[in-house]
């Protein structure tokens, strides 16, 4: 049988694939996005996983936007304007699908900062979408690129990653926020904020999203995966009952509802009272692990490659000089290191700059360290060649 021509675009992940390799015991994985499976909170979810026994009402057929008693604590958590709404989706990927199946038609223009992604960059191939990039500075977008991009092209969306960008780590500045939110009201293009690493800063202050100072005009994504855990598939997009409703339709037609026992799970988690000091735990610990692999690597690296600090996430940016990322990712699996190559991060590969995305949230320092020796002396001999 013939596949969908939307699917006929669309490469095989290349992460994927890395990652089934990175997952042998002798290979150093930096290459996935996973949280250490060590900080999951079982603990603190083994009395919710004792009393769904006792709640036979979970197990029945569900409402699509989610379980009420979790929408509610939701809309409080998340301090929604009162015109806002909230859907729990599987996983914060369904609702970004959502959200390109309700309202991307074939050819319609998708704005994203480059490098993106890649989850993001595949939703919108498979929806068909003219996906138009524009460079992402120290800062978030370059704004004068974005303002003619909305100017000359009239996106119906923008969509971004401002906390902790995956898979640069770049956290937005407050100003290009507000700048970004007028330029979304002035030119009427819907900010689409994915915000997945929003609660792993560890370090500076906490700054607004983007969409507060553009409420009206934005849809935000939200997930457990990094907080809790990527296998209880739960996320949450909110924004206002009209730019929510086409999409519970999506949704009704995609599954229905997400699993109510989980979502009854997700919320006596979010409900306990040491779910706070869990989330202080997983930033102490992805800090020291992102220092180790940021001292590491300033001190080992040749001196030609560049790499940025971040204050959360889970991601590392490393610059290179001009060469074939590909090839220098398979050599470095061929030496025990994995670690994925910029080009998989472009809507058009051909103008990557030259990068590796490092993840330092699932290796021990040990490990850090072991992988920074083997990257420093074949980058030495790669860059040499
Ligand atoms: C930017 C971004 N958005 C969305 C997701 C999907 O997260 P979830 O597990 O909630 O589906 C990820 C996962 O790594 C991500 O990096």
């Amino acid at each position: 049988m013939e596949i969908a021509q939307s699917l006929q675009q669309i490469q095989s992940s290349y992460i994927r694939e890395i990652l089934s390799a990175a997952s042998d015991k002798n290979v150093i994985s930096l290459a996935g996005g996973l949280p250490d499976a060590k900080t999951f909170p079982i603990e603190l979810m083994k009395p919710t996983l004792e009393s769904l026994a006792d709640m036979p009402e979970v197990f029945q057929y569900g409402s699509t936007a989610g379980y009420g008693p979790l929408l509610t604590h939701l809309t409080k958590r998340f301090q929604l304007p009162d015109n806002h709404s909230v859907m729990v989706c599987t996983g914060s990927q369904q609702g970004l699908d959502l959200i390109a199946r309700a309202y991307v038609n074939p050819g319609d223009t998708v704005v994203m900062e480059a490098p993106s992604y890649l989850g993001a960059m595949q939703v919108f191939g498979l929806v068909q979408a003219n996906m138009v990039t524009v460079s992402q500075t120290e800062l978030g977008p370059d704004l004068k690129q974005l303002e003619q991009c909305f100017k000359e092209q009239s996106p119906k969306m923008f969509y971004a990653v401002p906390d902790f960008h995956n898979p640069t780590g770049v956290c937005w500045a407050i100003e290009t926020r507000k700048k970004v939110a007028q330029l979304c009201i002035d030119y009427g293009v819907a900010l689409i904020e994915d915000a997945p690493y929003r609660e792993l800063r560890f370090s500076g202050e906490a700054i607004d999203l983007v969409s507060d100072f553009c409420p009206d005009n934005s849809i935000v994504l939200r997930s457990f995966s990094k907080i809790a855990s990527p296998g209880l598939r739960l996320g949450a997009v909110s924004g206002k009952l009209s730019y929510l409703e086409p999409m519970i339709k999506v949704k009704q037609g995609a599954d229905l509802h997400s699993s109510v026992p989980m979502q009854a799970l997700l919320l006596g988690l979010l409900e306990n009272d040491n779910f706070d000091q869990h989330i202080d735990n997983i930033r102490a610990l992805y800090k020291q692990r992102y220092q180790k692999l940021y001292s590491e690597l300033e001190s080992k690296l040749p001196k030609n490659c560049e790499l940025k600090s971040v204050d959360g996430g889970m991601f590392v940016w490393l610059t290179l000089p001009t060469c074939d990322t590909f090839d220098l990712a398979k050599v470095l699996l061929s030496k025990g290191v994995a670690v994925v190559p910029s080009p998989v991060f472009y809507p058009n590969a051909d103008s990557a700059e030259a990068a590796l995305r490092l993840n330092f949230t699932n290796s021990t320092l040990e490990e850090l360290e072991k992988a920074v020796d083997c990257l420093a002396a074949e980058l030495k001999e790669f860059l040499g060649k």
